[in-house]
């Protein structure tokens, strides 16, 4: 059988002909991928009414949910929800304005003087969404003359950020500090230069060496800008992240963490220097130019992270699935990438097994998300763990997966 090609998100080509519309309408990738059966996005979840722990609703079934980065299970928790019905109450629907003007809340000041606290930074700013935290502070914050070095395997949001940016962008392979100390060595001396990493990476789940980061950046005046929208919640003795579970917090310049995974809700935020937060906050474009985080969404995250607080077994317990669901996978022969954190990735070398087996998965009830390349170095089967998943769901996953495997003819 020939197989359209996977890749949904690519340009279309264009087919010449006068009109802008024509390229959308050439753009067939979708229903050719539905025709073959191999069509696996956009699934559409219910409420969760009468779903357990770790379950969402699709259709009329309860499917065990193993693609989610709720990696605390607060999504649901009654306080999380009330928190965010209350402000609801209080506040409204929305802001109706940009931050700059009309639309800064007394529960906007409040978190972010909780997260700059929680990130040992002097101050926070909170933006719509994660990958407009990225994409506004890296270009906003460098202009012509700088250096951004970033690691190969950056998230979107910072791709589009540094690509925004008149600065030079240079980037090290993957977490590889020997290529790292050399893109540094090959600066000029005149250069300004901004590291990015992300903390937990969010396809592969390995986790950076910042200390070593760290070690080789601050010699030439570098500084470090890490992504913890993985590594919040998941890592770190207060669950502030990669670089708290590795000594380094205090050291790192610019801390970015998202509100859609641990924190349960929609939202991003950066915390660094006092300076720089008040810099961001009148220059960065897609924080003036667009409205403010709603009461409901800014309430949940400061409940969420207040049970995150108070709550490390949730952390703990989550490590301790994830490591289970990785040794069990290893046990039956999967090829699971080495890493400790929530995200659990299996390599399946080629793209139509790959989503012929979460097709399949989702018929037996479990669904998990397929990571193709370029997204990631490899086509993966991106396993994400949670809080609420059980000793016994692993073990339903871990038995579905090895049967569906082999059904399918598909080498572990
Ligand atoms: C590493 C990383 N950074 C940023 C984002 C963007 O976060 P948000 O979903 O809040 O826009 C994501 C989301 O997937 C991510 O994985």
């Amino acid at each position: 059988m020939r197989v359209p090609s996977i890749e949904v998100t690519g340009k279309a080509k264009s087919s010449g002909a006068k009109d802008v519309f024509e390229k959308c309408r050439q753009f067939t990738r979708p229903t050719d991928l539905q025709a073959a059966g191999l069509y696996m996005y956009f699934e559409v979840f219910g409420d969760r009414d009468g779903c357990q722990a770790g379950e969402v609703r699709l259709g009329k079934r309860n499917i065990l949910m193993f693609g989610s980065n709720d990696y605390l299970d607060l999504i649901t928790h009654p306080k999380v929800k009330e928190a965010a019905a209350q402000a609801i109450r209080k506040y409204g629907s929305g802001c109706s304005g940009s931050r700059l003007l009309n639309g800064t809340l007394d529960l906007h000041i409040k978190l972010e003087a909780e997260l700059a606290a929680f990130t040992h930074k002097q101050a926070a700013v909170i933006f719509g969404t994660g990958f407009q935290a990225n994409y506004a502070t890296l270009s906003a914050l460098t202009e012509k003359g700088d250096v951004m070095i970033c690691d190969h395997n950056l998230h979107a949001s910072l791709v589009e950020g540094a690509l925004r940016s008149p600065a030079r962008t240079v980037r090290f392979r993957h977490n590889d500090l020997d290529h790292f100390d050399r893109c540094l060595r090959n600066c000029m001396p005149n250069e300004k230069l901004l590291v990015v990493s992300e903390g937990v990476f969010s396809m592969e789940g390995d986790i950076a060496d910042l200390p070593g980061i760290l070690r080789l950046a601050k010699p030439w005046g570098a500084r470090v800008y890490v992504d913890e929208a993985h590594g919040i919640g998941v890592l770190g003795a207060t669950g502030a992240g990669a670089a708290e579970h590795l000594g380094v917090l205090d050291e790192i310049d610019i801390v970015m963490g998202t509100f859609s995974k641990s924190l349960a809700s929609v939202g991003g935020f950066i915390a660094g220097e006092r300076a720089v937060v008040e810099y961001l906050k009148h220059t960065a474009r897609p924080f003036v130019f667009s409205a403010s985080l709603p009461a409901a969404s800014t309430a949940a995250v400061a409940a969420a992270l207040h049970i995150m607080r108070t709550e490390p077994e949730r952390r703990h317990r989550l490590l301790r699935i994830a490591s289970l669901l990785r040794e069990e996978l290893r046990a039956r022969g999967f090829q699971v990438l080495p890493g400790e954190t929530a995200i659990v990735p299996v390599v399946i070398q080629e793209e139509v097994d790959l989503c012929r087996l979460c097709k399949a998965l989702l018929e037996e009830g479990i669904y998990i998300n397929p990571v193709l390349r370029p997204a990631a170095a490899q086509n993966l089967l991106r396993i994400s763990c949670t809080a609420a998943h059980t000793e016994k769901q692993v073990d339903r996953l871990v038995t579905t997966l090895t049967k569906t495997a082999r059904l399918l003819g598909i080498q572990a």
